[in-house]
């Protein structure tokens, strides 16, 4: 199978594990949770911190320069991500003064990401699925943004924050497409994508079972 064939395969399979993920945030949405505009842009400017931090980890431990610069591109918009989130935050009246993304840990989400050592896994598990999961998110977070009559904080993902992650998910494909040459590299692409959808799909369970967080964003 050629590169471009296994990619269009791998963007199906990605696509039949996204549709479970939003079939079980629904279910969880209607079962209540804690839903705090202000609670969930926090989550969201960890989001941001933690994949500015791993595509900062990509650009300095993958050899390729094609996958560097993709990488470096990433953490320029994640960072500014952070920025328009702060801003808001402060906006709605947020002191942020004390406020540390990365405590009191890291998601497992980004552990494995950190250490994950091969390009085809990183281009899969970062852009290419976690992107995906971006849009997703984003887009359930717009819909509820829209039912609290939040439209500042909608336009702001609508507007920057949402293309930026599609965008993201197709240097993810376009990466692929230069990377997977052999059968050997089309099954690491394929264990990456369920790997991440698993720790993704587990992520938001305990969110929603532990502290009763649903539709929070992604990143
Ligand atoms: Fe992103
Ligand atoms: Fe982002």
């Amino acid at each position: 199978m050629n590169a471009k064939t296994f990619v269009e395969g791998l963007k199906e399979e990605l696509q039949g594990l996204l549709a479970k993920l939003k079939s079980n945030e629904t279910l969880v949405a209607e079962s209540s949770g804690r839903l705090e505009v202000k609670s969930l842009l926090k989550i969201a400017l960890k989001n941001e911190m933690e994949a500015t931090l791993v595509g900062a980890r990509w650009v300095e431990n993958t050899p390729e320069i094609f996958c560097k610069l993709a990488f470096a591109r990433q953490v320029g918009d994640e960072s500014r991500h952070y920025r328009l989130i702060e801003a808001r935050l402060q906006e709605l009246g947020e002191n942020l003064d004390d406020y540390d993304p990365l405590k009191p840990a890291l998601s497992p989400l980004t552990e494995y990401l950190l250490g994950l050592q091969g390009t085809i896994e990183k281009a899969v598990a970062g852009p290419f699925a976690r992107e995906s999961i971006a849009v997703v998110k984003n887009n359930q977070f717009i819909s509820f943004l829209k039912e609290k009559g939040d439209l500042g904080t909608a336009k702001i993902y609508e507007e920057t924050i949402q293309k930026d992650e599609a965008f993201h998910h197709q240097l993810g494909e376009d990466l692929l497409l230069r990377l997977v040459r052999t059968d050997e590299d089309q099954r690491r692409a394929s264990a990456a994508v369920e790997k991440t959808l698993g720790l993704a799909e587990e992520l938001t369970r305990l969110a929603a079972e532990k502290k009763g967080i649903v539709r929070a964003p992604g990143c």
